[in-house]
Order: C-alpha cells, then sequence, then structure tokens
C-alpha cells in the first residue's frame, strides 16, 4: 500500500467540518475589517524566500523544499506567504492607486521540520497584511482582531505575547550588548546558537533547546534599548490594545523565527497544544517591500497555524455530518434508473437524497437509512411501478402515504420543505 509522505497528513470528513467552519468565520471577521483575499502561488523562486525570511533561519538553512526545474531554475515550496503577498504586491504595483492595501489568504505551506503533534511538514496557514501603514494602531488592529477570531471560535486558554524588535537605529546597539551577554554564556550554548552568534544573535534568544533557554534568561531586554521612535510606537500598541480589552503579556524573548521583523512582533499562544503552543505569529515587517524592489511601505501581518487552531477548535460533531433529507429504497434495475433521476433532480433543487446502488433487499436497505438518520424513505419497485405511485415513509411517525409518480419531485421537495420549516 502507498501511504502518505512523512509529516503530511490527509483532512478526513468529520474533521474537515472543523476547517470549513473556521474559514467561514475568519472569512467573514476579515471581510468586515476590509481585508481581500489574494491567492499566489504555491511555488516561488527560492530567491525570494532567502533573501525575505533571512539566510541564516532555520526556514532557509534547513527547511525548505527547494529543487530546480527542468531548466535549473531553483524554485522553493512555499514556507511562508508573506514574502510572496510582497513579491505580488510590488509586481502589479498596487500601490499605485492606494498603497495601504489589506489582504488575507489562506492555504497549505510547506516546512521541512521534524514531524510531532503540531508540527507537520505541509501545514496551512491563515494570513492577514497590511500594507501601507506604519502606525503601531494597525499593529494593535491585527492582535485584536486575533483575539476575536479566537471569541467567536469559543476558543479559550490562549494570551497574546508581544514585544518589539526596534529599527535599524536602535537593534544595533541591542546587538552588541546581546552580544557580549552571549559572550559570558557561550560554553552553554548549542552548535547552532555558537555559529549564529555572530551574525544573529537574535537567534539565540529564540532557541528552543533547554540548555540555551536557561542561559539566556538573564540576557538584556530589547524594550530597555529601544529608540525613541520604536518606544513611542510600542507604548501606543499596548495602550490600544489596553483600551480595546485586549488582554497581553510583554515577552522580550519573542524576537521570531524569519528576519524580516521590525518593531512590533507578537504571538498567539496557548498551553493545549504541548511543545508546538504558537497558534499564530506576526508583526511589523516595514522594510521588506523595499527589499524586495519595491517602494519604501511600511508592512505589519501575522499567520495563523490553521492545523493547530483546527486542534484546539471544538465544534459538535453531531451537527457536523449533514443527514439525508431522503432515503431512496428502490428494488429492480428499472426503478433504480428512476430513483436515480429523482436523487439527481432533487440534489439541484438543494435536497440531498440517499440512495442505494446494488439492488440489495428492502430490510437492509432501511437499516442503512435508518444508520444515515433519514427522516423520510421514499420506497418504489415493480408493484409501485405498476400502481403509478411510490411510497413515502415518515420514519418517526411510521406513517406512509402514497405519492404519485409524475411530479414526484416536485411532492417530495414540499414534503421535505414543510418537514424542515416544522423543525427549525
Ligand atoms: P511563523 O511563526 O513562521 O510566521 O508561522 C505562523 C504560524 O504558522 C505559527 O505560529 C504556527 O501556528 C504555524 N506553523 C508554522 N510552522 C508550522 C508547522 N510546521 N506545522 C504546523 N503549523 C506551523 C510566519 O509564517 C509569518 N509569515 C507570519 C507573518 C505574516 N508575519 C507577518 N505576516
Amino acid at each position: 500500500m502507498i501511504q502518505l509522505i512523512r509529516g503530511f497528513k490527509d483532512i478526513l470528513p468529520g474533521e474537515v467540518e472543523t476547517w470549513q467552519h473556521i474559514e467561514k468565520i475568519a472569512r467573514s471577521l476579515f471581510e468586515d475589517f476590509g481585508f481581500r483575499e489574494i491567492r499566489t502561488p504555491i511555488m516561488e523562486r527560492t530567491e525570494l524566500f532567502a533573501r525575505s525570511i533571512g539566510e541564516d533561519t532555520d526556514i532557509v538553512e534547513k527547511e525548505m523544499y527547494t529543487f530546480a526545474d527542468r531548466k535549473g531554475d531553483l524554485i522553493t515550496l512555499r514556507p511562508e506567504a508573506t514574502a510572496a503577498i510582497c513579491r505580488s504586491y510590488i509586481q502589479h504595483k498596487m500601490y499605485a492607486d492606494d498603497p495601504v492595501k489589506k489582504f488575507y489568504t489562506i492555504g497549505p505551506m510547506f516546512r521541512r521540520e521534524r514531524p510531532q503533534k503540531g508540527r507537520y511538514r505541509q501545514f496551512y496557514q491563515i494570513n492577514v497584511e497590511i500594507l501601507g501603514v506604519s502606525s503601531a494602531l494597525a499593529d494593535a488592529e491585527l492582535i485584536f482582531l486575533l483575539k476575536t477570531l479566537c471569541e467567536r471560535l469559543a476558543v479559550k486558554d490562549v494570551e497574546a505575547r508581544i514585544n518589539s524588535l526596534g529599527c535599524p537605529q536602535c537593534r544595533p546597539g541591542f546587538k552588541t550588548r546581546l552580544q557580549e551577554y552571549i559572550a559570558s554564556v557561550s560554553d552553554q550554548l548549542c552548535t547552532d546558537c555558537i555559529r549564529r552568534k555572530d551574525r544573529n544573535p537574535l537567534r539565540v534568544l529564540d532557541c528552543k533547546v533547554p540548555t540555551c533557554r536557561e542561559a539566556m534568561t538573564n540576557a538584556p531586554s530589547i524594550l530597555a534599548c529601544l529608540c525613541d521612535v520604536c518606544d513611542h510606537e510600542f507604548t501606543l500598541l499596548q495602550s490600544a490594545l489596553d483600551r480595546l480589552n485586549v488582554p497581553f503579556v510583554l515577552d522580550k524573548r519573542l524576537v521570531r523565527g524569519l528576519d524580516y521583523y521590525t518593531r512590533a512582533t507578537f504571538e498567539i499562544q496557548t498551553r493545549s497544544l504541548g511543545a508546538q503552543s504558537a497558534v499564530a505569529g506576526g508583526g511589523r515587517y516595514d522594510a521588506l517591500v523595499q527589499l524586495l524592489g519595491g517602494p519604501d511601505i511600511p508592512a505589519t501581518g501575522f499567520a495563523i497555524g490553521f492545523d493547530r487552531l483546527a486542534e484546539i477548535v471544538q465544534i459538535n460533531r453531531s451537527e457536523q455530518k449533514r443527514k439525508p433529507d431522503l432515503y431512496i429504497a428502490a428494488m429492480g434495475g428499472k426503478s433504480q434508473a428512476l430513483a436515480f433521476g429523482w436523487l439527481c433532480e432533487l440534489g439541484a433543487k438543494g435536497f440531498y437524497a440517499e440512495i442505494d446502488f446494488q439492488d440489495r433487499s428492502l430490510k437492509s436497505q432501511m437499516k442503512r437509512a435508518g444508520r444515515l438518520e433519514a427522516p423520510f424513505v421514499l420506497m418504489v419497485g415493480e408493484n409501485e411501478l405498476e400502481k403509478g405511485f411510490a411510497i413515502l415513509r415518515n420514519m418517526s411517525t411510521k406513517d406512509q402515504e402514497d405519492v404519485p409518480l409524475d411530479e414526484l419531485v416536485e411532492s417530495i421537495s414540499k414534503r421535505i420543505k414543510s418537514y424542515d420549516d416544522f423543525n427549525k
């Protein structure tokens, strides 16, 4: 038997309804805030991600699915969506009429990480991006959206964590202080941290290796090194969140795993998912559009880990599966052919009918109708065809009535509709 690829997964009926529910709520919320959907390709030139996410990150160093196409061009299955959205924004000069654009996108991403619960090699993200606004109020809007989405999905046990990574004015000063601290604990760090400490010391703050985390406990806080503008923006973010009643925790180690961030970064974390605690992550990336060859346009955004969110959203399982409106128990070839026509006509009218194509006994068909919880069964065999009617049985009252074969679909539709109206 051919099995699926390690780290990839099927989303099966029974589970997919949760995904559809989340997607529906998310789309309507984002659209109420003026976000519009954008869909970019699954593959992009490798250079796009290497330049945006950063050569020294785990994603670019070891997690991308990259290969040469037949002409030898390097292409990569997207590990995230932000870089591609910026590429598209620049390529289509979307800033020309109005630099402020609000996008969302939902789709699969690919990272060759070590698979475990909540961590997959193909996973899905719900991304939301605001381009063209430099104010921290845009960051507050995004965090408010995340909180509201969690509320609408009845997700509890989540916490917003925020930090600021400063800007090109103030970050270098912080990096120097951090490097001095790292030098004092370097004998306790993992080989990845030792390798990265000079080029990208912020990564050391983010390392998940327990000994590194322990060694970095007393590392200096970037919040003490922010320049006046960054400090002002970070204060603005916090007061906006207070006014919006969004609780948050300051987390000086929240540096995120991608290099394009400036100023505010944030994550929504939960204790319900074990080690993979980040349900969503994002922040401001004011330099990315320009880095990719576009104009100097600030931006901010986040991505929700759809798989992780789906794991913590509980929806009533019995409400998930659509039950048939009608089960057609047809006996004999002629009745089956007729019944199949009715099934298609009913389906096109929005009524879900089930049928047994194997011409099994009436008893076993009735059993299946019961299992599927169909409220009505329509029975038709040679006898009924001769007499010109089928028998409709109400499965709860056990009442039966004859339904003439001509205009059968019409009268059955009426019957199902009045049953639905009555049971609303
Ligand atoms: P990220 O933190 O790399 O950010 O990913 C965002 C979210 O995607 C994570 O918090 C997590 O829930 C989910 N995620 C990441 N990797 C996996 C995985 N292997 N399996 C399951 N879920 C995963 C970004 O991707 C940024 N582009 C977010 C952003 C948008 N920043 C600004 N705009």
